[in-house]
């Protein structure tokens, strides 16, 4: 596949097929990925692979968890706690695209919460990938993880598969932590549902809107 055509017809996949998804392909995603670059070369992605069984046990832990109110407790402040211009109106934007995608109403709450749950639900996607990284490392190799996300849904689009990044996933990384027996020494950044794209499904078919080069790009010659 063309690279520009990578980058640009990547989208977050929010419903998936029925269809298993071969381990040997899963193993030349995360083979492809390793050749993200990262700080010195420390490569400090660490993925485990949830299906089957495990995906179930943390799905209905997540699901448990969120429907009795437990507050999140993610390993990290993703967003800010006071919104701003522009990203209020931006953040509002997405989530008005998506309800509307989901034929989903501005006050109908409960539809609204449904949906939100479904992140627990990985979607319906057969796999889902936990990233974590050593709490030593610092900040910059974050956006080394970040890269590593990209190169790892990129790949999966040349199988023909779709994913999607889910902060979400990681609202209770001692429950994540726990199920898959990882050390509270690695911070959980994201789970990644992964899976053959249910492109029939509106919610597939929208695309999420970006700000023109000029409006983020100054040239100083
Ligand atoms: C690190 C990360 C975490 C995300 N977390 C969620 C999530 O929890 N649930 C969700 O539905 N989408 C999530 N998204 C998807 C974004 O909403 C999406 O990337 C954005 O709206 C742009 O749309 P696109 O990916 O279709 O281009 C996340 C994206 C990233 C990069």
């Amino acid at each position: 596949m063309d690279i520009k055509e990578a980058i640009e017809g990547r989208i977050s996949v929010r419903s998936f097929l029925d269809k298993p998804v071969p381990k040997s392909v899963i193993t030349d995603i995360l083979d492809t990925a390793r050749w993200s670059p990262s700080g010195t070369n420390t490569q400090p992605w660490k993925v485990v692979v949830v299906q089957g069984e495990s995906k179930k046990t943390i799905s209905e832990a997540l699901l448990e968890a969120a429907k009795n109110g437990v507050k999140a407790n993610p390993d990290y402040d993703y967003y800010p706690t006071e919104w701003v211009e522009p990203f209020k109106g931006r953040r509002f934007q997405c989530g008005m695209d998506l309800y509307q995608a989901l034929d989903i109403g501005r006050e109908d709450k409960e539809k609204r919460l449904e949906a939100s749950l479904n992140n627990y639900r990985f979607f319906g996607a057969p796999v889902s990938l936990f990233f974590f990284i050593d709490k030593v490392m610092g900040k910059g190799s974050w956006f080394d993880m970040g890269m590593f996300l990209q190169s790892v849904m990129l790949a999966a689009r040349g199988h023909g598969l779709g994913s999607c990044p889910q902060a979400s996933t990681s609202d209770y990384p001692d429950i994540v932590r726990n199920i898959l027996g990882v050390s509270d020494q690695y911070s959980l950044i994201c789970g990644l549902s992964l899976g053959y794209p249910d492109n029939d499904k509106p919610v597939n078919q929208y695309r999420t809107q970006r700000e023109e080069v000029e409006n983020f790009t100054t040239w100083a010659d």
